[in-house]
């Protein structure tokens, strides 16, 4: 019988390729993300390569929908060997311009959204007695980035979450690892909210990261599959994929010195 993988925010970008690679390795795949059109077609491409895939319309931030999730996919796999946690929302506004909304909008799908999933496999992780959960963070949560403190908050948490959970469950023989991507050319200005003082900040703002996006700075989604790829097949507590790293390692070490980098790189 094949492994199988749930892969949440599968539509598109790091999810996307995750399922194609986790396919073509010969698992079955379940897809979850909001839009069913993209995620059908999604499905199908890999359909077409004599692979299984599931996708099941689900908003991660919604527990019932989560619980159905889970449920629609044991009944089709039977069980269930990888969850990949990767669904998540960006935001870039200062303090003064983030509302309460926007605040509630990104920790429930960059943080409630994580853990709903878990609370839903982990009963059947537990019963089987093995599993991985991989969480995708940011090197936002490792590394803090100005006016960006709503989307770090909620990627900090879920370095949290993951290092705390790897300590419970690994003796129980359930792997928690962290993937966390730089700046990635994915899909996500799509749905990103640029935010400032004045309208043609935020136009410049978004333009700005359109540009490092396309940038050899930036990794591909496919760098990001690999990396959950690796982490499956040769546990770890944590990798940061690309650029990103460089910035970690030094936070770790001299984080005065990198804020102060980091100050004047990134604001205004
Ligand atoms: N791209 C980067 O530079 C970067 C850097 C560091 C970390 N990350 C993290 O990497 C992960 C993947 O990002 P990406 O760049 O691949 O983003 P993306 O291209 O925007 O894809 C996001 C995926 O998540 C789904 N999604 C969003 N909200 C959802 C919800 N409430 N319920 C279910 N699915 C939802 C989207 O589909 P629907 O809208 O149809 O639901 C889409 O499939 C995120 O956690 C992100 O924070 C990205």
């Amino acid at each position: 019988m094949a492994p199988t993988v749930l892969i949440t925010g599968a539509s598109q970008g790091m999810g996307k390729a995750t399922a194609q690679l986790f396919a073509q390795k010969g698992y079955d795949v379940v897809l979850a993300a909001r839009e069913a059109d993209r995620l059908h077609s999604v499905a199908q491409e890999i359909r077409e390569q004599s692979c299984q895939a599931l996708a099941v319309p689900t908003d991660v931030s919604d527990s019932q929908q989560v619980n159905a999730l889970v449920e629609k996919a044991l009944d089709a796999y039977t069980r269930i060997d990888v969850l990949v946690n990767n669904a998540g929302i960006c935001m870039t506004a200062p303090m003064a311009k983030t509302t309460q909304q926007d605040w509630q909008d990104i920790i429930n799908v960059n943080l409630w959204g994580y853990i709903y999933t878990i609370q839903a496999l982990l009963p059947h992780f537990l019963e089987q007695k093995s599993g991985t959960i991989v969480n995708v963070g940011s090197f936002g949560g490792k590394v803090p980035l100005p006016n960006m403190t709503a989307y770090c908050t909620s990627k900090y948490a879920v370095t949290g979450l993951t290092e705390t959970l790897r300590l419970e469950l690994e003796p129980q023989g359930i792997q928690v690892c962290g993937v966390h991507p730089s700046v990635t050319n994915s899909d996500f200005l799509e749905r990103a909210v640029f935010r400032s003082e004045a309208t043609s900040d935020t136009e410049n703002q978004r333009q700005q990261m359109g540009e490092i996006l396309k940038s050899p700075v930036a990794s591909q989604p496919q760098d990001v599959a690999q990396a959950v790829w690796d982490v499956v097949q040769h546990p770890q507590a944590e990798v940061v994929v690309g650029t990103g790293a460089i910035a970690t390692t030094a936070h770790r070490f001299a984080p005065s010195l990198t804020q102060w980098l980091l100050q004047r790189s990134f604001s205004n």
